[in-house]
């Protein structure tokens, strides 16, 4: 059997809700190692078709062979998919195969997949265990760490759902690979992000390294990545459901997810809404004060750089924007909240920002960024 090249492991520390993430490449030729130790009645693995068949069925052959039954659930790709009425159907494909309270459900894919099967996990039998195995950059660097799982309704996205952690994060970077390169770089937006938010030297090593993972490739990815969930980890353990320090992951999410909702989900990629809202949230960092001027250039230069968009879409109305903004789940009371950067290295919880300052940031963002990356 193969070792692993650099595994790197780190725990989520939660008290009896503690769990490890293992980064590294070839993590998946040990899966089934590692699935077995947590003695699960039966599996049920929750991932798309093309998925099933590259990395999901070595798994079940693995499994069975060590006696534990395994059920593939295969669902469509797409964001569409992560909805309540396939939450429904899962559940009573998982209740008709008889799985139990020791059952464990393996969520093999992309944030879609993670929110799904960590909000059907934490609704079967009132809450089983669940394992994420995240194969997007997305999910690696993000959402396959601290327990947001759900799903969205016609009204709007991630409306529903339940904080319930994961007992065991696998992160094989090798499964990026086969990851569309507009994918990729849109992970690597957070990834930027982590370092705008938390760790100077994170954002100087991505960019030492951006025209290699522009390419999807550096050597120093697996070492990026643990980087990116270790922030993670520590921002989860102070602050597990959201009452203070974690909202500082939403940096670049409040024009973000208006952008997302305004020009329609899926024009853009949730990390290219993310891009670009990062420099539209650190000019009005800069509008208000508290940002260094010149900050937003840098960010966008570095975006640019990775192959991101940084322009605000043509014709986008800003009033819409800020209408989208104040129904935010971030927002109070109606008023728009951003995060901000002091620095590089270091934000603000949110603060309220007003209607005059955020119009003001988006129209310098309209007036100074063009759009300067080309393909490759
Ligand atoms: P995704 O899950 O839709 O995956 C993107 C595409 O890549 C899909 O078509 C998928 O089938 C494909 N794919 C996945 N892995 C692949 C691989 N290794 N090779 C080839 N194709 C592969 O998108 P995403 O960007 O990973 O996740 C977006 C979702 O994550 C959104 O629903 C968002 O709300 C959610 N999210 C959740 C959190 C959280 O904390 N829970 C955080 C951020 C985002
Ligand atoms: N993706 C933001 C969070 O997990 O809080």
């Amino acid at each position: 059997m193969e070792t692993h090249s650099t595994l790197f492991r780190l725990d989520v520390p939660l008290g009896d809700r503690s769990y490890p993430i293992l980064v590294g490449r070839g993590v998946l030729q040990h899966v089934g190692e590692h699935l077995r130790a947590l003695q699960p009645s039966q599996l049920a693995i929750l991932t798309h078709p093309q998925l099933a068949q590259w990395y999901g069925e070595p798994i079940v052959a693995s499994l069975q062979q060590a006696g534990i039954p395994t059920h593939l659930l295969p669902v469509p790709p797409g964001e569409r998919t992560k909805r309540w009425e396939v939450v429904g159907r899962l559940l009573r494909q998982m209740a008709q195969r008889a799985l139990d309270r020791r059952c464990v459900v393996v969520a093999l894919g992309g944030g879609v997949i993670g929110d799904l099967a960590g909000f059907v996990a934490a609704c079967y039998l009132r809450g089983v265990r669940y394992v994420q195995i995240p194969t997007t950059l997305l999910a690696q660097v993000d959402s396959s760490v601290g327990g947001k799982t759900g799903v969205n309704l016609p009204e709007g996205k991630n409306l529903v759902g339940a904080f319930h952690q994961p007992v065991l994060v696998l992160i094989d970077t090798d499964t990026l690979a086969t990851l569309p390169r507009r994918h990729f770089r849109a992970g690597l937006a957070e990834v930027l992000k982590y370092g705008l938010i938390a760790d100077e030297a994170l954002w100087h090593l991505v960019r030492a390294e951006a025209s290699s993972l522009r390419q999807g490739q550096s050597e120093r990815l697996e070492e990026i990545v643990y980087r990116c969930c270790a922030i993670k980890a520590r921002i989860v353990s102070e602050d597990e459901t959201e009452q203070g320090v974690r909202a500082i992951l939403n940096f670049g999410h409040t024009v973000g997810h208006a952008l997302e909702a305004v020009e329609g989900y899926g024009r853009l990629l949730h990390g290219e809404a993310v891009a670009i809202g990062m420099v539209s949230a650190a000019l009005v960092g800069e509008v208000v004060g508290v940002t260094p001027a010149g900050t937003a250039e840098e960010i966008a230069r570095s975006l640019q750089a990775l192959g991101l968009p940084v322009t605000l879409p043509q014709g986008v109305d800003f009033a819409r924007l800020l209408q989208v903004m104040a129904r935010d789940k971030k927002a109070r009371d109606g008023q728009v909240r951003f995060v901000l950067l002091e620095r590089v290295g270091q934000a603000r919880l949110p603060v309220a920002v007003n209607e005059e300052a955020v119009i003001r940031a988006l129209s310098l963002h309209q007036q100074k960024f063009v759009q300067r990356t080309t393909g490759g």
